[in-house]
């Protein structure tokens, strides 16, 4: 029997990935599986992993470079989810991994629950921002998870406690695919949420630029200081490779002005890297997944 038995109502073939990415880039994948929910979802990560091919999951794809020949194995993506108020018990919310992290914080917000509000202006799903324990100056993620469940390599769902997870900066001990997160927030009136949320976003529109498709900052922070400040003080704001240029506006943005191909990015980021390490003496990691992985 074939690995995708039983999965053909949601498997795609030769699918290209650009459009589910933000930086609008990335050749085909050989298997697209769109499962509807967590249920359906946790079988068909299972199936796939029978198949022995690479198995990636992809969320909201906004912290992903894939490449230009794209990846000869399978892609599950996320089932999409709504926020569901009713799963809302005092300042404890359960949520499946697939909703959209945006549609979570105004969600909370908007019933005075505090905590997420840090978060706005972060793209992907609740999955995706957990996996890599996204967050900003402001906090992370983790700081407010209580609760997340995960599923095995035989497509069963088990419940991990926070606390046993380590998290770090823009990294966690998760391997396995989330299919739910419960969070612990504190009670506040929404109208002070909803106002520093609107400070919050104030800050990053006037700091980041929201013109140009991209995956965010592309590199992480070395201790102690900000990639952003190196690489404009290496003086590579403006600097392009094809399509793919250094933002103008914050120099940790690596933005597609149009037509821009991963190779475009990764040269452009093996560049910024080069003369970031001869000028500061400092290696800039990527903060950006590249799928298949190999490389930079
Ligand atoms: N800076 C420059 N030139 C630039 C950009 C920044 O000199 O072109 C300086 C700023 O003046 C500031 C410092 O670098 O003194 C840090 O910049 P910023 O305040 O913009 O924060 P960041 O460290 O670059 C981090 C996260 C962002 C998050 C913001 C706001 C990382 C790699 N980046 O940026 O996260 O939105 O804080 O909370 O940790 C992301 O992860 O994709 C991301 C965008």
């Amino acid at each position: 029997m074939h690995w995708h038995a039983g999965l053909e109502h949601i498997l795609a073939r030769d699918v290209p990935l650009a459009e589910y990415t933000t930086f609008g880039i990335g050749g085909p994948v050989d298997y697209f599986l769109t499962p509807s929910d967590s249920g359906e979802f946790a079988r068909a990560y299972a199936a796939a992993l029978r198949s022995k091919l690479p198995v990636y999951v992809l969320g909201g794809g906004s912290n992903v470079l894939i490449r230009d020949n794209g990846i000869r194995g399978v892609v599950i993506r996320m089932p999409k989810a709504s926020p569901d108020l009713s799963s809302i018990r005092g300042q404890t919310v359960i949520v499946d991994a697939g909703l959209h992290l945006g549609a979570l914080v105004r969600a909370t917000a908007r019933v005075g629950l505090a905590g997420l509000e840090v978060l706005v202006g972060v793209p992907g799903t609740v999955g995706g921002a957990l996996r890599v324990n996204a967050g900003g100056r402001y906090g992370s993620i983790g700081d407010r998870v209580s609760l997340v469940w995960l599923v095995d390599e035989m497509g069963r769902v088990m419940a991990r406690r926070a606390r046993d997870i380590q998290w770090g900066y823009r990294q966690t001990s998760i391997t396995e695919p989330i299919t739910a997160v419960e969070f612990h927030l504190e009670r506040e009136p929404a109208a002070a949420i909803e106002r520093r949320m609107g400070e919050i976003l104030g800050e990053k529109r006037s700091t980041q630029p929201m013109d140009y498709p991209s995956a965010g900052c592309f590199f992480k922070n070395p201790p102690g200081r900000a990639a952003g400040r190196l690489i404009d003080e290496s003086g590579l704001k403006g600097l392009s490779r094809g399509g793919a240029c250094v933002s103008e506006k914050h120099a940790n943005f690596i933005v597609n002005k149009g037509g821009a191909t991963a190779s475009d990015v990764l040269a452009l980021a093996e560049e910024v890297r080069a003369r970031v390490r001869d000028r500061f003496d400092t290696e800039l990691e990527p903060e950006v997944r590249c799928w298949p992985q190999d490389g930079v």
